[in-house]
C-alpha cells in the first residue's frame, strides 16, 4: 500500500477525455482547474462508467450473481458501506466500500477486487473472493485510476468533495496478467543498488527467506527514494535494516539465503531469530515500486550499514521458477533535507496469554517529542487475530489509524498528511490473540511465542506543529 511517485508530466487526463479532450496538451493548467472542481467520487463514478457497468447494471446475469448495480443512479448506496454478497467476504467481515479511511482500505472488497497488481495474494490468500475486476482478460484498471479509488478509501469514501488529485489519473500504466515486465533497474545515479538473485522457487510451493547484504557505504548516507523491481511471483519483499541495539549473536550472515521454511514447508527455526530486531524500511507486494518518503525527509543510514532483505515467491507452476530482486537506494545531500525520519518501535513485552482463551491486551506508548508520523504497521505472531491502534491523548484521543486482522502480512500504512502528535501524545494498541493452545503463551522470539509491537517511521517537529 505504498505510495507510488507519480509522474506528472502531460496531464492530459484519458479518463477525463471525452470531457476536456480539447484541453490536453500545453494546456495543463486548464485542465487541472477543471478537473479540480470534480468531486473524487464523480471521477470514482467515471471509471466505474467505463469499466463496469456493461457487467453490473440491472438485468444481466453478472448483476444477478454479484448483486452489484454500478450505474450513477445507484452506484454510491450499493459501494459504501454495505454488506458484500460474496460469502467469505461478508464471513472475514469485509464491506464493499468501508468508511474509517485507512483501515478500511484491507477490508473493502472492491479494493480487493480491482487491486490487480496484488494478484498472487488475492488468488492465494483470497482464493474465495471470486475474480479480479473487471475479470481478466478485461485489463485491470490503469495504476492512476486504482491510485485515486485508493485515495477515496482511504479519505473514508466521501460522497462530495475532492478527496484525491485528479492529476493521479495521469498515471495510465497497468499491470499486465501475462507479461513478464521484469526490467533490471539501472544502478541510481545517486546511490546503492542491491540486487537479489537470481534464485529458485520450488514448484507449486513457495519460497521466503532473508539476505543480509552489506551497503560498503563507508559514510552515514541519506536516503530520501527507493525503487524496487520484481520477477513475478513475489507475494513480498521487504527491507530490513538492524538497529543499533541489536545483540551481535542476532546479526546474520552476510550473503546466505536463510529460508524460514524448507522444499516440504517445515519451519527452520534458526532463520527466524533476527526478525524481533529488525528495523523496517520499505516493503511491496506489487512487482515493481517506486517510494518517495515525505518532501523534505530522509532517512539517515549509518556507516557500514547493511540490508536485510525478505523475500516471499509463490510459483503455482510444476517447473523450478526463477525469482529475481533489484533495489534502488536514492541518497540525498544531508544539507538539502528538513527532517531526519527516526523509527517507531512501541514494542508491548508483557504478554500473558491463558491457554484456550480470547484475550485483549491493551497498552498506551507516548512520544518524548512533538512528532509527525508518516508509516505504521503491525507486527505479531500466528495466535493474534486483530490489531488496531488508537490516537492516545490530544484532540483526536481514541481515534482509530490502523487496523490489521493479518498477523502474516500488516497492511503498511502510509499517512500523508502525516498524523501529527504532540510530546505526550501516542499511540493506544489494543490486540487480541486466541490461544488455542492447551498451554499459556507469553512474549517470545519463537513463531509459537507471542508479540505485540507497532513498528514505523515518523520525524520531529521542532516547535511548528
Ligand atoms: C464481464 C463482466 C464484469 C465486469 C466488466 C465487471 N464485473 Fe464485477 N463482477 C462480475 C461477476 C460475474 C461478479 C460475481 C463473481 C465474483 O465476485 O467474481 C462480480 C463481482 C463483483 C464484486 C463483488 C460484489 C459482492 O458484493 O460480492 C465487486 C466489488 C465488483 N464485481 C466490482 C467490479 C468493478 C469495480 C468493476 C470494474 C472495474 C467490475 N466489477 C467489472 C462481473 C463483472
Amino acid at each position: 500500500m505504498m505510495r507510488r511517485r507519480i509522474t506528472t508530466a502531460g496531464r492530459c487526463l484519458a479518463i477525463l477525455a471525452g470531457l476536456w479532450a480539447s484541453a490536453c496538451g500545453d494546456q495543463d493548467n486548464k485542465v487541472t482547474a477543471s478537473a479540480s472542481q470534480l468531486s473524487t467520487w464523480s471521477q470514482v463514478q467515471q471509471i466505474l462508467d467505463a469499466n463496469c457497468t456493461s457487467c453490473h447494471t440491472v438485468g444481466t446475469s453478472q448483476a444477478r450473481q454479484s448483486g452489484l448495480i454500478l450505474t450513477p443512479d445507484v452506484a454510491y448506496e450499493q459501494l459504501v458501506g454495505r454488506n458484500p454478497t460474496n460469502p467469505a467476504a461478508l464471513a472475514d467481515g469485509l464491506q464493499r466500500v468501508g468508511t474509517a479511511g485507512p483501515v478500511s482500505l484491507p477490508t473493502s472488497l472492491l479494493w480487493e477486487k480491482i487491486n490487480a497488481a496484488n494478484e498472487d495474494h488475492f488468488t492465494s490468500d483470497h482464493p474465495d473472493y471470486g475474480t479480479l475486476m473487471p475479470p481478466p482478460p478485461q485489463p485491470p484498471l490503469t495504476y492512476g485510476e486504482l491510485e485515486l479509488i485508493r485515495a477515496w478509501i482511504y479519505a473514508g469514501a466521501p460522497e462530495a468533495g475532492q478527496v484525491a488529485d485528479p492529476a493521479l489519473l495521469a498515471n495510465e500504466d497497468r499491470y499486465s496478467y501475462e507479461a513478464d515486465d521484469f526490467v533490471p533497474l539501472l544502478a541510481p545515479a545517486e546511490g546503492f543498488q542491491l540486487h537479489l538473485g537470481p534464485f529458485d522457487v520450488f514448484p507449486q510451493g513457495e519460497r521466503e527467506f532473508f539476505y543480509y547484504q552489506g551497503l560498503g557505504n563507508d559514510e552515514p548516507i541519506y536516503i530520501d527514494r527507493v525503487e524496487i523491481t520484481m520477477r513475478r511471483g513475489s507475494h513480498h519483499f521487504i527491507l530490513y535494516g538492524f538497529g543499533d541495539r541489536t545483540p551481535t549473536w542476532a546479526l546474520p550472515d552476510t550473503e546466505v539465503f536463510r529460508d524460514l521454511r524448507d522444499s516440504t514447508g517445515y519451519p527452520i527455526p534458526a532463520n527466524y531469530l533476527a526478525m524481533p530486531f529488525h528495523r523496517f524500511l520499505v516493503g511491496t507486494q506489487w512487482p515493481a515500486l517506486d517510494y518517495s518518503l515525505p518532501e523534505g525527509v530522509a532517512l539517515e543510514i549509518p556507516a557500514d550499514y547493511a540490508f536485510d532483505m525478505n523475500a516471499h515467491y509463490l510459483n503455482r507452476t510444476d517447473a523450478v521458477a526463477t525469482g529475481e530482486v533489484y533495489v534502488n537506494l536514492h541518497t540525498v545531500d544531508p544539507e538539502t533535507i528538513q527532517h531526519t525520519a527516526k523509527v517507531v518501535d512501541f514494542n508491548n513485552t508483557d504478554i500473558a496469554l491463558p491457554a484456550g482463551e480470547r484475550t485483549t491486551l491493551e497498552r498506551v506508548f507516548r512520544f518524548d517529542e512533538d512528532a509527525s508520523v508518516f508509516q505504521l504497521f503491525s507486527h505479531a505472531h500466528e495466535l493474534n487475530t486483530e490489531f488496531r491502534v488508537e490516537i492516545a491523548g490530544g484532540d483526536r484521543d481514541g481515534e482509530e489509524v490502523y487496523y490489521s486482522n493479518d498477523w502474516e502480512h500488516p497492511p503498511i500504512v502510509e499517512y500523508d498528511p502525516p498524523i501529527i502528535l504532540q510530546r505526550g501524545e501516542g499511540f493506544r494498541l489494543i490486540a487480541t490473540y486466541d490461544n488455542t493452545h492447551d498451554r499459556d503463551i507469553g512474549f517470545g522470539l519463537l513463531s509459537t511465542d507471542e508479540m505485540m509491537i507497532l513498528f514505523g517511521l515518523y520525524y520531529p517537529n521542532q516547535g511548528e506543529g
